[in-house]
C-alpha cells in the first residue's frame, strides 16, 4: 500500500459532505437500518469469501451493504481510489487501512472516534496492546482490526516436491537446492508475481531469514543508514536476486492469486507469500497437509512478520449510517465474525483467547508462533504490507527493490545505496 503523504494533507481543505442521505430501508427497522459503504481490495477467491462473511454479518443486523471493492493485491489501487473519494468529500463509512497509514489519515481529521464501541465491547482487554495502540489516534480508537496475517511463509505442492525428490526447505541453502531440483524436474520452482509489493514480500522474508531479527528491525523498521549499507544488506540483496532465476518468464505483472494457482495446479512448486494464500488453497477445495503444505519462510521459524488488516472509520453524517458504521466496528471484533472471517481469509483471529478448534494446522502454528515471538522479541511488522514505516518511505524503498529485481545491470551495492538514499529522503 502506498499512500503518498502530500495527497492526504490536501484533504483537510476539502469540506466533507454527508454521504448520500437516502438510505435503503428494505431490511431491518426504519429507525436503525443504515447503509455501510466499505472499501476493500478483497477480490480473489479466498478474499471474496471472507468479504462475503462481513457483508452477511451486516445484513443480519438489518443494514444495507454497499461494496466498494477495488481490485489489486496489496491495496495500492484501493488507496489511490480512496484518496480521490475523500478529497471529493465523499468518504466511505469504512476503509481497509492499516499500520502507520491509520495515523496519517487521522491527522487529516477525517476519521471518526469509535471509543464508545471499543469500551462497550472491551477492546482494550481483548486485543494485544501493541495492535490496539496502532488503532488509536491520540488515545482514541479510529479503526477496528479483523485479523493477524503472517507474512513470512512458504507454501508448496507436496506432490510436486515429491516428484523432484525434495522436502519443504527450512534454510536458504535448502531452498536453492530444492529450487534446482524442481527446475530439473521440469516445473517452475517458484511461483511469483512481479508487482512491487510481491517483490517486497519475498525480499522481507529473505531479509529476516538471512539477516536475522535485529538486522531486520534496524535496517527496515528503523531505517538505520549504516545497517542499510552493511555487508549483511548486500548478502540479503544477493540472495533475494538469486530467487529470480527460479521464477518464470511470465511473472512480470502477474497477480499473487494466479501465482498461488500455479502451485495449486502443480505448474509450480513453491510460493513465498503471506497466509492470504492459504485462503486461496482452501477456496479451491485443497486440504492443508495433504494438497498443500506450509512452513515459515527459510530461516525465519523463530520469528513472525505480522500484517494486521483493519478498517478505519470515516466521519460521516447521516445518523442511521453512523449507527450502521458502529455496528460494523463491533461486528468486526465479535468472536463469531473473527472465526468465520479468518477461516476463509487464511489469517488468525486478532481477538485474544479465541477457540481455534476449527482452524487448521497452519493457523495453529501461526497462533503459537505469534505468541512465542511476541515473548521472545522476534515479532516484527511487515514493511511490504504497510505495518512498519510511513507510507512515503515504504513506497520509495519498494520501488528500488523492484528496480533491482528487474534490472540486469544494477549491482547489490548500488541497490543498497539507493535504498539508503530513499530511506533518508523521507
Ligand atoms: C492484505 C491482505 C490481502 C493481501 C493481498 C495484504 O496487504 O493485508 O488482506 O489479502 O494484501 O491482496
Amino acid at each position: 500500500m502506498t499512500l503518498t503523504r502530500p495527497t492526504p494533507r490536501r484533504l483537510v481543505r476539502q469540506p466533507l459532505q454527508a454521504l448520500a442521505a437516502c438510505v435503503a430501508l428494505g431490511l431491518g427497522t426504519a429507525a436503525t437500518a443504515g447503509e455501510v459503504e466499505v472499501l476493500h481490495w478483497w477480490t480473489s477467491g479466498g478474499e471474496a469469501k471472507a468479504a462475503t462473511a462481513l457483508k452477511g454479518q451486516m445484513l443480519k443486523l438489518g443494514h444495507t451493504w454497499r461494496d466498494f471493492a477495488v481490485a489489486g493485491g496489496g491495496g495500492d489501487s484501493a488507496m489511490t481510489v480512496l484518496k480521490s473519494r475523500v478529497v471529493s468529500g465523499n468518504a466511505p463509512a469504512a476503509a481497509q487501512i492499516k499500520g502507520p497509514s491509520i495515523q496519517e489519515w487521522a491527522r487529516e481529521g477525517v476519521l471518526a472516534n469509535i471509543d464508545d464501541v471499543a469500551k462497550a465491547n472491551n477492546w482494550d482487554a481483548l486485543l494485544p496492546k501493541p495492535i490496539a495502540d496502532g488503532l488509536k489516534y491520540k488515545g482514541s480508537y479510529v479503526a477496528a482490526p479483523v485479523n493477524v496475517h503472517r507474512v513470512n511463509w512458504i507454501w508448496a505442492n507436496p506432490a510436486v516436491l515429491a516428484k523432484a525428490g525434495v522436502k519443504l526447505p527450512t534454510t536458504w541453502d535448502e531452498f536453492f537446492s530444492a529450487a534446482e531440483a524442481l527446475k530439473k524436474a521440469g516445473v517452475i520452482p517458484v511461483a511469483h508475481g512481479g508487482q512491487n509489493w510481491q517483490d517486497f514480500t519475498t525480499f522481507e522474508s529473505v531479509a529476516l531469514g538471512v539477516g536475522g531479527v535485529e538486522f531486520y528491525k534496524k535496517a527496515l523498521v528503523q531505517l538505520d543508514q549504516a545497517t542499510l549499507k552493511s555487508p549483511t544488506m548486500e548478502k540479503v540483496l544477493t540472495t533475494f536476486k538469486r530467487i529470480k532465476d527460479y521464477t518464470d518468464r511470465n511473472a512480470p505483472g502477474r497477480d499473487w492469486n494466479l501465482a498461488t494457482a500455479m502451485v495449486i495446479n502443480g505448474q509450480a512448486g513453491m510460493q513465498l507469500m503471506g497466509d492470504w494464500a492459504k485462503g486461496e488453497f482452501v477456496a479451491a477445495g485443497k486440504v492443508p497437509g495433504k494438497d498443500f503444505v506450509c512452513a515459515a519462510a527459510p530461516g525465519t521459524a523463530q520469528a513472525f512478520t505480522y500484517n494486521v488488516d483493519s478498517f478505519a472509520m470515516f466521519k460521516i453524517k447521516n445518523e442511521a449510517n453512523v449507527k450502521a458504521q458502529k455496528d460494523l466496528a463491533a461486528a468486526l471484533v465479535s468472536p463469531e465474525f473473527q472465526e468465520v472471517f479468518n477461516l476463509n481469509k487464511g489469517s488468525i483471529p486478532v481477538r485474544l483467547n479465541m477457540d481455534l478448534s476449527k482452524f487448521d494446522d497452519c493457523a495453529k502454528l501461526s497462533a503459537r508462533d505469534f505468541v512465542a515471538s511476541a515473548k521472545a522479541g522476534t515479532l516484527v511488522p511487515s514493511i511490504a504490507h504497510g505495518m512498519a514505516v510511513p507510507s512515503a518511505a515504504e513506497g520509495a524503498i519498494k520501488d528500488v527493490v523492484s528496480q533491482f529485481w528487474n534490472s540486469d545491470r544494477m549491482s547489490a551495492k548500488e541497490a543498497m545505496d539507493r535504498i539508503a538514499a530513499a530511506a533518508r529522503a523521507q
